[in-house]
């Protein structure tokens, strides 16, 4: 029975591995009309173990229908993150007449050693000649042997049509190095990036994605590289960070100074995001591992761990702060938003309002005003688990998040899991909030997205999202619910 009950912690509009581990997500190629979802996985038990590359499609970024792995570990090592991209010229020769255009699936063949010695790392090809359902991997793997790194991992590889190249950038250490080539077997070296730019830790930079991206209202072409880090997030532990720049198919160079650090996300649990390939219409859409290494092994879930975050369609804009991604939810997803019978009133201090009795999963689309020194707390689960308390000041909005322990869970979880993280927001009269709320996660899109917050909670005792005025005055200019 307590098993049971713990099972109700599995979400019903985040993505989640049928039974066993998952982490990162891979492989992201738009296809036939369908997204495919690749994921480290190990279906054998709810902890990280050799890893497989689990698989899924779905028309719109939100039912997903579950398919056998697609890469499996063998004696050439297990299999670890990588990318898939669409060979729409058939540069790799691999897929002569064939009715499907064929898919390359780039990965990290990864042979550990149990006897203290580092594990061996280089990159691998796959390949499927039949839209990306089943795959063979190329016999003559590697296709890029090691140069002597201890993490050389993550390839993400995208076609630079410029230069008329395939391009790599995988982890190499503190850095990533980007690599070039005609025929996906031989590989130029061409540049590195990353060893003072940006956020780093003890641990070394994971899972790249490098992408080219308009800035919204211009004919402006930007190129965008996204890197996680393991120890040094914004909330402490695995984030995902950005650089926005130029890439000219050998090297990339940051738009900002090397100290800047731009945030996919502000909370504990959005890491490894990578965004999907090939998609018709150029636009980019992100999707990552729901959790951070400092616990992932150990929260109360049982017959599967880890979920995914929601899609985020994204989109570069100029910000009062500078050139910024903003997140939104994807236009598949096509919400109804319903005007709740509160919008248009304010809360007063001491006043709450309860949006649901029996909160499974849903959708707040909110603009908030404050008064100044008014405080609001947000409380998504209806209980202290995780709350948000929300603060006007002549500065700004100022966003606290508490977290703490809800549920038992082994002694790491205990450990490390509760937090106060802290966020500012600049100057703005409004607060705009999409707040995704699923039975263990809460997801916040901030000010049109450009600042987004992705917490875990585990508490079997959900009573409801709830918005309490705690000082002054808020009004709710607009509030719906999906
Ligand atoms: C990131 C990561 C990757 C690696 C994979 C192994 O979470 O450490 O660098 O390829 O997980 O599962």
């Amino acid at each position: 029975m307590h098993q049971l009950t713990k099972d109700l912690f599995r979400p019903t509009m985040h993505f989640t591995p049928p039974f066993g581990w998952m982490n990162d997500p891979n492989g992201l190629v738009y296809i036939n009309n369908e997204y495919h979802l690749f994921y480290q996985y190990y279906p054998y038990a709810n902890k990280w173990g050799p890893m497989h590359w689990g698989h899924a499609v779905s028309a719109d970024l939100r039912n997903w229908q579950h398919l056998p792995p697609a890469l499996v570990p063998d004696d050439k090592g297990m299999c670890f993150s990588g990318s898939a991209v669409v060979d729409w010229r058939n540069t790799s020769g691999l897929f002569d007449n064939e009715p499907q255009p064929g898919v390359l699936a780039f990965y990290t063949a990864c042979i550990a050693h149990d006897d203290g010695r580092d594990s061996e790392q280089m990159q691998s090809l796959a390949y499927s000649k039949d839209g990306g359902f089943s795959w063979n991997k190329l016999a003559d793997n590697p296709i890029l042997p090691n140069p002597g790194l201890k993490d050389f991992r993550d390839p993400k590889v995208i076609w630079h049509e410029q230069s008329q190249h395939w391009v790599m950038v995988v982890t190499e250490g503190q850095e990533v190095g980007f690599y070039r080539s005609k025929d996906l077997n031989q590989w130029e070296k061409t540049a590195n990036f990353g060893l003072n730019e940006g956020k780093h830790d003890e641990m070394p930079w994971e899972c790249p994605d490098l992408f080219p991206i308009q800035l919204e209202g211009s004919e402006i072409c930007y190129w965008v590289l996204i890197v996680g880090v393991q120890r040094c997030s914004h909330a402490g532990g695995s984030g995902t960070q950005y650089f926005i720049g130029q890439f000219d198919g050998e090297r990339f160079t940051n738009h900002h100074d090397a100290e800047t650090v731009l945030w996919l996300d502000y909370g504990r649990d959005y890491y490894a995001a990578q965004t999907w390939s090939d998609v018709t219409d150029g636009g980019r859409t992100s999707i990552a591992w729901m959790s951070n290494w400092l616990y992932a092994n150990d929260v109360p879930t049982q017959a599967w761990r880890s979920a995914m975050s929601v899609p985020r369609s994204m989109k570069l804009c100029k910000t009062d702060s500078g050139l910024r991604l903003l997140s939104e939810i994807p236009k598949e997803w096509g919400l109804e938003r319903q005007t709740h019978p509160a919008s248009g009133t304010s809360l007063n201090q001491g006043h709450s309002l309860k949006l649901s009795d029996s909160y499974q999963a849903g959708v707040v689309d909110a603009t908030f005003i404050f008064e100044i020194g008014s405080e609001l707390k947000i409380a998504p689960f209806g209980n202290e688990s995780l709350v948000y308390i929300v603060c006007r000041s002549e500065a700004g909005y100022h966003l606290t998040t508490k977290r703490v322990i809800a549920d038992e869970g082994e002694e790491n979880y205990q450990k490390t899991f509760a937090s106060d993280v802290m966020l500012d927001l600049p100057q703005n009269d409004e607060l705009n909030l999409v707040a995704l709320i699923d039975r263990c996660s809460s997801e916040l899109l901030l000010q049109q997205g450009e600042f987004c917050v992705t917490d875990l909670s585990f508490d079997s005792c959900v009573s409801g999202y709830e918005l309490t005025c705690i000082k002054g005055a808020v009004k709710l200019e607009r509030l719906n619910f999906c």
